[in-house]
């Protein structure tokens, strides 16, 4: 078990997180400006240390009070493992996932970070969408993510407008990377064990992503007439 002295720790509690999800809070990596470092968010994490405190002692000694964390890492990932495994390259349209790290917030792990044009983190689809609002170029965009997507055969769990971030492109001036949401969550892996099914679920969720992606644009609209 590392310790504060530790080189394998990473001291992430005297900085502010870059963003925060639902679950997970969004830090710089302290040695890598291209990557970041997810943690469970505070409440969270301390839920789970409660609850271990609720089980036992040995619930905690044997570390299962972090075992979600971990195992919801460990599912991104096994997909992203796959991945490269089948592919000769990591689709552009999926960030990268480096690995797992010990932090002084508990576990983490370590990804790809997807950088916006001011220098910060990409903007996710949502808030894009918001605030300027869908196009045939937007809708063209989200068409072309949604091919990559297909053709990486990913197995996917929650394709939401706030798990997609707007990054620049060099070609067609932007691009969409999901930066959360890869790996199946359920129990028995029916999207592994059933490639025909998962391609399906995923058209059904891309289908699903352009619906939610013009109630999005004309939320923004309507939040900002008169
Ligand atoms: N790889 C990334 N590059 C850029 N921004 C990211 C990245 N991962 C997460 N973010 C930002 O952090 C937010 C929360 O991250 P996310 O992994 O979705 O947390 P949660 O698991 O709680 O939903 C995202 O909505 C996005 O704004
Ligand atoms: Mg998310």
């Amino acid at each position: 078990m590392p310790t504060p002295a530790s080189p394998q720790l990473l001291l992430l509690r005297s900085t502010a997180p870059l963003a925060r999800g639902t679950r997970r809070a969004v830090y710089q990596h302290p040695d890598d400006p291209d990557a970041l470092v997810k943690v469970a968010c505070e409440g969270k994490a301390a839920l789970q240390r409660d609850s271990g405190r609720r089980f036992s002692s040995w619930t905690r000694r044997l570390g299962l009070a972090r075992l979600g964390v971990r195992a919801e890492f460990r599912r991104e990932l096994r997909e992203i493992a796959a991945l490269h495994l089948r592919l000769p390259a990591l689709p552009e349209c999926i960030a990268g996932i480096y690995g797992l790290v010990e932090t002084d917030l508990g576990p983490g792990i370590v990804v790809q970070k997807i950088g916006g044009r001011d220098g910060g983190l990409a903007p996710t689809l949502g808030a894009v969408l918001r605030a300027a609002g869908i196009d045939e170029a937007r809708r063209q965009l989200i068409l072309r993510a949604g091919a990559c997507i297909t053709r990486s055969q990913a197995r996917l769990n929650n394709l939401a407008l706030h798990n997609i971030v707007v990054a620049p492109d060099p070609v067609h001036g932007e691009r969409l990377v999901l930066i959360d949401c890869v790996g199946e969550k359920t129990l028995i892996p029916v999207q592994r064990l059933c490639p025909w099914y998962s391609r399906r679920l995923t058209a059904k969720r891309l289908r699903r992503l352009l619906n939610r992606a013009a109630c999005a644009a004309a939320a923004g609209v309507r939040a900002g007439s008169p």
